[in-house]
Protein backbone atom coordinates (compact mmCIF):
# COMPACT_ATOMS: atom_id res chain seq x y z
CA UNK A 1 0.00 0.00 0.00
CA UNK A 2 1.48 3.46 -1.21
CA UNK A 3 1.29 5.55 2.10
CA UNK A 4 2.74 8.84 1.72
CA UNK A 5 3.79 10.59 5.15
CA UNK A 6 3.89 14.27 5.94
CA UNK A 7 4.86 15.23 9.26
CA UNK A 8 2.67 18.69 8.80
CA UNK A 9 0.39 19.80 5.99
CA UNK A 10 -2.72 22.48 6.00
CA UNK A 11 -5.40 19.14 5.11
CA UNK A 12 -4.87 15.78 3.81
CA UNK A 13 -7.60 15.72 1.86
CA UNK A 14 -6.47 19.55 0.05
CA UNK A 15 -3.04 17.85 -0.08
CA UNK A 16 -4.38 14.66 -2.11
CA UNK A 17 -6.97 16.69 -4.02
CA UNK A 18 -4.39 18.77 -5.27
CA UNK A 19 -1.92 15.80 -6.21
CA UNK A 20 -4.89 14.15 -8.19
CA UNK A 21 -4.83 17.16 -10.42
CA UNK A 22 -1.11 17.28 -11.37
CA UNK A 23 -0.60 13.30 -11.35
CA UNK A 24 -2.44 9.97 -12.22
CA UNK A 25 -2.80 8.60 -8.53
CA UNK A 26 -3.25 4.90 -7.61
CA UNK A 27 -6.17 3.89 -6.30
CA UNK A 28 -5.82 3.93 -2.40
CA UNK A 29 -3.26 6.03 -2.51
CA UNK A 30 -2.98 7.51 0.77
CA UNK A 31 -1.95 10.35 3.04
CA UNK A 32 -1.25 10.74 6.71
CA UNK A 33 0.29 13.37 8.81
CA UNK A 34 1.10 14.04 12.67
CA UNK A 35 -0.35 17.51 12.25
CA UNK A 36 -2.87 19.37 10.80
CA UNK A 37 -3.07 23.01 10.53
CA UNK A 38 -6.24 23.53 9.11
CA UNK A 39 -7.76 20.57 9.09
CA UNK A 40 -11.46 20.59 7.32
CA UNK A 41 -14.65 19.07 8.77
CA UNK A 42 -17.83 18.48 7.17
CA UNK A 43 -20.27 21.73 5.91
CA UNK A 44 -17.44 24.16 6.00
CA UNK A 45 -16.38 23.27 9.73
CA UNK A 46 -12.56 23.19 10.72
CA UNK A 47 -11.35 19.88 12.84
CA UNK A 48 -8.91 19.89 15.24
CA UNK A 49 -6.59 17.68 16.57
CA UNK A 50 -3.50 17.51 18.83
CA UNK A 51 -0.16 16.79 16.55
CA UNK A 52 1.51 13.55 17.38
CA UNK A 53 -1.40 11.83 19.08
CA UNK A 54 -4.06 10.79 16.78
CA UNK A 55 -5.07 9.90 12.98
CA UNK A 56 -5.51 11.98 10.03
CA UNK A 57 -5.28 10.75 6.71
CA UNK A 58 -6.96 10.63 3.61
CA UNK A 59 -7.12 7.62 0.61
CA UNK A 60 -7.67 8.23 -3.13
CA UNK A 61 -10.42 6.24 -4.77
CA UNK A 62 -11.21 5.98 -8.48
CA UNK A 63 -14.46 4.44 -9.66
CA UNK A 64 -16.04 3.58 -13.05
CA UNK A 65 -19.91 3.40 -13.73
CA UNK A 66 -20.08 4.95 -10.32
CA UNK A 67 -23.52 6.76 -10.45
CA UNK A 68 -24.28 9.91 -8.24
CA UNK A 69 -27.22 8.38 -7.03
CA UNK A 70 -25.48 5.30 -5.56
CA UNK A 71 -23.14 7.70 -2.95
CA UNK A 72 -24.73 6.68 0.06
CA UNK A 73 -23.19 3.26 -0.46
CA UNK A 74 -20.01 4.71 -0.74
CA UNK A 75 -20.51 6.38 2.83
CA UNK A 76 -21.68 3.11 4.43
CA UNK A 77 -18.58 1.43 2.64
CA UNK A 78 -16.13 3.99 4.32
CA UNK A 79 -18.15 4.24 7.30
CA UNK A 80 -18.04 1.03 7.81
CA UNK A 81 -14.52 0.52 7.62
CA UNK A 82 -13.92 2.53 10.44
CA UNK A 83 -16.34 0.83 12.55
CA UNK A 84 -15.53 -2.80 12.03
CA UNK A 85 -11.89 -1.80 12.92
CA UNK A 86 -12.89 -0.43 16.12
CA UNK A 87 -15.07 -3.08 16.96
CA UNK A 88 -12.03 -5.31 16.19
CA UNK A 89 -10.11 -3.55 18.78
CA UNK A 90 -12.65 -4.10 21.33
CA UNK A 91 -14.18 -0.09 21.54
CA UNK A 92 -16.77 0.35 23.84
CA UNK A 93 -20.29 0.71 22.54
CA UNK A 94 -19.19 2.22 19.53
CA UNK A 95 -22.00 3.44 16.53
CA UNK A 96 -22.26 5.07 13.37
CA UNK A 97 -24.14 8.31 13.97
CA UNK A 98 -26.05 9.15 10.96
CA UNK A 99 -24.20 9.91 8.18
CA UNK A 100 -20.87 8.78 9.02
CA UNK A 101 -19.57 10.06 12.58
CA UNK A 102 -18.35 6.93 14.43
CA UNK A 103 -19.21 7.55 18.27
CA UNK A 104 -18.67 5.53 21.38
CA UNK A 105 -21.61 5.78 23.63
CA UNK A 106 -22.70 9.76 23.08
CA UNK A 107 -19.15 11.14 22.29
CA UNK A 108 -17.76 11.34 18.71
CA UNK A 109 -14.24 9.91 18.39
CA UNK A 110 -14.14 9.68 14.96
CA UNK A 111 -15.24 11.87 11.73
CA UNK A 112 -15.36 11.55 7.97
CA UNK A 113 -15.21 14.20 5.22
CA UNK A 114 -15.86 12.70 2.17
CA UNK A 115 -15.24 14.44 -1.24
CA UNK A 116 -16.97 13.44 -4.67
CA UNK A 117 -15.10 14.19 -8.34
CA UNK A 118 -17.99 14.35 -10.36
CA UNK A 119 -18.32 14.14 -14.46
CA UNK A 120 -22.26 14.18 -15.51
CA UNK A 121 -23.68 12.04 -13.62
CA UNK A 122 -20.86 9.75 -12.12
CA UNK A 123 -18.62 10.08 -9.46
CA UNK A 124 -15.44 9.33 -10.90
CA UNK A 125 -13.23 9.76 -8.00
CA UNK A 126 -13.54 10.60 -4.62
CA UNK A 127 -11.00 11.53 -1.27
CA UNK A 128 -11.95 10.37 1.69
CA UNK A 129 -10.89 11.92 4.97
CA UNK A 130 -10.80 10.34 8.22
CA UNK A 131 -9.46 12.02 11.52
CA UNK A 132 -9.79 9.46 14.57
CA UNK A 133 -9.30 10.15 18.03
CA UNK A 134 -6.50 7.73 19.04
CA UNK A 135 -4.13 8.79 21.92
CA UNK A 136 -5.42 12.11 22.82
CA UNK A 137 -6.08 12.76 26.48
CA UNK A 138 -7.01 16.29 27.19
CA UNK A 139 -9.33 18.50 24.73
CA UNK A 140 -10.22 21.94 24.99
CA UNK A 141 -13.59 22.79 26.70
CA UNK A 142 -14.90 24.44 24.14
CA UNK A 143 -15.60 20.52 22.53
CA UNK A 144 -18.00 18.74 24.35
CA UNK A 145 -18.81 14.98 23.67
CA UNK A 146 -15.43 14.00 22.00
CA UNK A 147 -13.38 11.36 23.65
CA UNK A 148 -10.19 8.91 22.16
CA UNK A 149 -9.21 5.49 22.01
CA UNK A 150 -6.58 6.19 24.75
CA UNK A 151 -9.65 7.76 27.28
CA UNK A 152 -11.62 4.71 26.28
CA UNK A 153 -9.56 1.68 26.82
CA UNK A 154 -6.82 3.05 28.98
CA UNK A 155 -4.03 2.35 26.82
CA UNK A 156 -1.84 3.35 23.83
CA UNK A 157 -2.79 2.23 20.38
CA UNK A 158 -0.30 2.07 17.64
CA UNK A 159 -1.53 5.01 15.07
CA UNK A 160 0.39 3.04 12.37
CA UNK A 161 -0.90 -0.20 12.91
CA UNK A 162 -4.74 1.47 12.85
CA UNK A 163 -4.55 3.33 9.96
CA UNK A 164 -3.54 -0.48 8.18
CA UNK A 165 -6.19 -1.68 9.45
CA UNK A 166 -8.43 0.42 8.34
CA UNK A 167 -7.37 0.43 5.03
CA UNK A 168 -7.67 -2.82 5.04
CA UNK A 169 -10.88 -3.24 5.90
CA UNK A 170 -11.80 0.36 3.31
CA UNK A 171 -10.25 -2.10 0.40
CA UNK A 172 -12.59 -4.90 1.47
CA UNK A 173 -15.66 -3.11 1.58
CA UNK A 174 -15.04 -0.66 -1.28
CA UNK A 175 -14.89 -4.11 -3.46
CA UNK A 176 -18.19 -4.60 -2.45
CA UNK A 177 -19.60 -1.57 -3.34
CA UNK A 178 -17.93 -1.70 -6.90
CA UNK A 179 -19.71 -5.39 -7.00
CA UNK A 180 -22.81 -3.61 -6.38
CA UNK A 181 -23.88 -5.26 -2.97
CA UNK A 182 -25.48 -2.60 -2.10
CA UNK A 183 -28.21 -4.73 0.03
CA UNK A 184 -24.98 -5.77 1.83
CA UNK A 185 -23.72 -2.58 3.00
CA UNK A 186 -26.98 -0.64 3.75
CA UNK A 187 -28.11 -3.87 6.05
CA UNK A 188 -24.68 -3.80 7.96
CA UNK A 189 -24.55 -0.05 8.10
CA UNK A 190 -28.28 -0.10 9.39
CA UNK A 191 -27.41 -2.30 11.75
CA UNK A 192 -25.18 -0.19 14.11
CA UNK A 193 -26.85 3.23 13.30
CA UNK A 194 -26.61 5.26 15.93
CA UNK A 195 -30.37 5.60 17.70
CA UNK A 196 -31.89 3.27 15.09
CA UNK A 197 -35.88 2.34 16.57
CA UNK A 198 -35.09 4.25 19.94
CA UNK A 199 -37.39 7.15 20.66
CA UNK A 200 -35.14 9.93 20.47
CA UNK A 201 -35.41 13.93 21.04
CA UNK A 202 -34.41 16.22 17.72
CA UNK A 203 -34.50 19.70 16.66
CA UNK A 204 -34.88 20.76 13.28
CA UNK A 205 -33.59 23.69 11.40
CA UNK A 206 -36.16 25.96 12.58
CA UNK A 207 -34.75 24.72 16.05
CA UNK A 208 -38.42 23.09 17.01
CA UNK A 209 -38.26 20.30 19.01
CA UNK A 210 -39.52 17.18 18.22
CA UNK A 211 -39.48 13.73 19.46
CA UNK A 212 -38.87 10.74 16.78
CA UNK A 213 -37.37 7.45 15.93
CA UNK A 214 -34.87 6.72 13.47
CA UNK A 215 -35.97 4.07 10.91
CA UNK A 216 -33.49 4.09 7.74
CA UNK A 217 -31.69 6.10 5.14
CA UNK A 218 -33.56 6.96 1.94
CA UNK A 219 -31.94 6.49 -1.35
CA UNK A 220 -31.22 10.09 -1.22
CA UNK A 221 -29.42 9.30 1.52
CA UNK A 222 -31.53 11.15 3.81
CA UNK A 223 -32.61 10.20 7.19
CA UNK A 224 -35.94 8.46 7.67
CA UNK A 225 -37.42 9.74 11.10
CA UNK A 226 -41.04 8.24 12.31
CA UNK A 227 -42.87 10.38 14.91
CA UNK A 228 -45.67 9.53 17.18
CA UNK A 229 -48.12 9.92 14.39
CA UNK A 230 -45.88 7.22 12.42
CA UNK A 231 -45.47 9.44 9.78
CA UNK A 232 -42.16 9.09 8.78
CA UNK A 233 -39.96 12.16 7.71
CA UNK A 234 -36.80 12.54 5.65
CA UNK A 235 -34.37 15.19 6.38
CA UNK A 236 -30.80 16.36 4.84
CA UNK A 237 -27.88 16.75 6.99
CA UNK A 238 -28.39 20.51 7.65
CA UNK A 239 -32.02 19.70 8.42
CA UNK A 240 -31.58 18.11 11.79
CA UNK A 241 -29.85 17.40 14.78
CA UNK A 242 -29.74 15.06 17.72
CA UNK A 243 -30.39 16.18 20.94
C1 LIG B 1 -16.18 15.88 10.50
O1 LIG B 1 -16.52 17.07 10.47
O2 LIG B 1 -16.62 15.10 11.34
C2 LIG B 1 -15.22 15.35 9.47
C3 LIG B 1 -13.80 15.52 9.92
C4 LIG B 1 -12.78 14.95 8.94
C5 LIG B 1 -11.37 15.22 9.40
C6 LIG B 1 -10.35 14.55 8.54
S1 LIG B 1 -8.73 14.61 9.22
C7 LIG B 1 -8.04 14.07 7.73
C8 LIG B 1 -8.81 14.70 6.60
N1 LIG B 1 -8.25 15.99 6.23
C9 LIG B 1 -9.09 16.99 6.50
O3 LIG B 1 -8.86 18.21 6.30
N2 LIG B 1 -10.23 16.52 7.04
C10 LIG B 1 -10.21 15.08 7.12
Amino acid sequence: MKIIKLSAIDSTNSFLKDLALTSTLENFTTVATDCQLNGRGQQGSSWESEPNKNLMFSVFLRFQSFEIAEKSYLNFAVSLAVYETLLAEKIPNIAIKWPNDILSGNKKICGILIENNLKGTEITSAVIGIGLNVNQIDFPATISKVSSLQLLCGKNFDRDILLEKIVFNLKRNIALLKAKEFYNLEAAYLDVLYKKNIPTMFKDHKNTLFMGMVVGISKEGKLQVALEDERVLEFGIKEISFL
